[in-house]
């Protein structure tokens, strides 16, 4: 009998992920280059490995249910993937159960592939919709328990989610939305490719941002734009909080002052997604905006804390200067940016669906401890842009201890610096939230959900 290689290559991603912390987006496709695996096999290790992970919550709720004794790690993990099969994908349950069965005795032993075959004909016996209501705490009285349950997600992060909703309206769109696979998205860099050339290549224009297109299909480091750094993988709202900061109109009494000659800072640039679209339109103008975009004739500063995600930095972008640099103890002069971006470290909440096994390695601990820094940041960035200047503060999350909290906290503390309706300067996306704030989510937007505030540092 041929070798199960798809479901060899998940159960190994599977395990690497859960005995050794590893990354399943950088370990699976590692794997299936090692050992050849391509075409139809490639995808369905794939949808075994991240679908798997996603689910984890779920599915060991159910096998423990099923089992009379906690399995060992090892068929724990192929108890996960074979649950996957039964209940979310359309694996004939004879089939899943089969190939589970073989995995379990090809890498850990006979004795423990009756084990999981009794575990796993108890799972095939109802469907998902079945489980749910058995495993999950009643829906009624425990509504984030139950959520947490039958999305696959854990229970603080579905509060969390519920508060920067503002109600549980939403919340089954918003953890269904986590759990499907994102749209890659690029971004053409102004001044150095175009949508139309992404086009050329199998893309589709995007849907807000003028410089984003969707690649549906293929493999976007074989693009020959992104191959040479003009163009690059990018979700859409990065794009956009960048392009918002490059959109305010500076507070000058010499008007002349906005355009040629400013001075931009991006404090934590690395790896460069920003950084790359800011230092494109730096250079060469908002090309897209006509007239009133940015004209371009700026100057970029890329800053960041870890010397290799400076180097990354300094590898996408053409014309900035890069330092590695401590943006707590800033190497620059107080009060001499136009333009600051302050992309903070952050729990990364709202960029769930890229990292399958993500959800279940954060910790509610690291928001307080992420907060001190962010705060810590916000500051500097404020005495680093001058008088009448703007700064972006922007996250990859919408957890509101790490948004709203940290800016109310910091502009609460300094009397030089009032916030500005960030979605005035994103007039082409709705729903963005009550302000003064932009909020964007994944099931509105098809984004990841960005946070970013835009504050103006007031003259004396
Ligand atoms: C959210 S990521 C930035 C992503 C980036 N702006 C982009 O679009 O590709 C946050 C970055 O902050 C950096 N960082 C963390 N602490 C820092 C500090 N004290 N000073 C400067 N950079 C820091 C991290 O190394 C990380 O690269």
């Amino acid at each position: 009998m041929p070798r199960d290689e798809a479901r060899i290559a998940a159960f190994d991603v599977i395990r690497a992920v859960d005995e050794r912390d590893s990354y399943a987006n950088l370990l699976l496709p590692r794997i299936l280059r090692d050992r050849g695996i391509r075409g139809r096999d490639a995808a369905l290790a794939t949808e075994l490995a991240y679908g798997t992970l996603r689910g984890l919550g779920t599915y060991d709720a159910i096998i423990e249910m099923c089992s009379d004794r906690a399995p060992d790690p090892d068929v724990r993990d192929a108890l996960r993937l074979g649950a996957h099969q039964l209940l979310r994908m359309r694996v004939p349950p004879h089939a899943a159960v089969g190939t589970t069965v073989d995995l379990v005795r090809l890498r850990v032993g006979p004795g423990a592939a009756k084990f999981a075959n009794a575990v796993l004909r108890k799972i095939a016996s109802r469907t998902i919709e079945e489980w749910v209501p058995i495993v999950a705490p009643d829906a009624d009285t425990d509504p984030v328990g139950h959520l947490a349950v039958a999305h696959a997600h854990p229970r603080w992060i579905v509060s969390a989610f519920r508060d920067a909703l503002g109600g549980d309206a939403e919340l089954p769109d918003l953890l269904a939305a986590d759990n499907a696979r994102p749209l890659v998205t690029l971004v053409a860099r102004p001044g150095r490719s175009s949508v139309k050339e992404l086009e050329e290549a199998g893309a589709t224009p995007g849907r807000y941002s003028p410089y984003a297109a969707y690649l549906r299909e293929g493999d976007p480091g074989q693009i020959e734009a992104v191959a040479g750094t003009r163009a690059a993988v990018q979700d859409e709202a990065s794009q956009l909080v960048a392009l918002a900061l490059t959109r305010v109109p500076l507070d000058d009494d010499d008007a002349a002052a906005h355009g040629g000659g400013e001075r931009w800072l991006d404090m934590c640039a690395g790896p460069g997604g920003k950084a790359g679209l800011l230092d494109a339109i730096a250079t060469h103008g908002d090309t897209a905006a006509g007239p009133d975009g940015f004209p371009g004739g700026a100057r970029l500063l890329a800053a960041d804390v870890q010397f290799h995600r400076a180097r990354l930095v300094w590898q996408t972008t053409r014309h900035a200067d890069v330092v590695t640099a401590d943006g707590t103890e800033p190497a620059w002069r107080p009060g001499v940016f136009d333009r600051v971006m302050l992309d903070a470290p952050c729990t990364g909440l709202g960029a769930l669906r890229r990292r399958p096994e993500a959800r279940w390695r954060r910790d509610p601990s690291a928001v307080a401890e992420l907060g001190r820094l962010q705060r810590r940041l916000l500051g500097t960035a404020l005495d680093a842009v001058r008088p009448g200047g703007v700064v972006a503060y922007v996250t990859c999350s919408p957890h509101l201890a790490e948004t709203r909290v940290v800016v109310g906290d910091v502009l609460a503390r300094r009397g030089d610096a009032e916030q500005l309706d960030a979605r005035a300067h994103l007039p082409e996306v709705d729903g963005l939230g009550d302000g003064p704030h932009a909020q964007f989510w994944p099931h509105r937007h098809g984004t990841d959900a960005m946070f970013l505030a835009l504050i103006r540092k007031r003259r004396p």
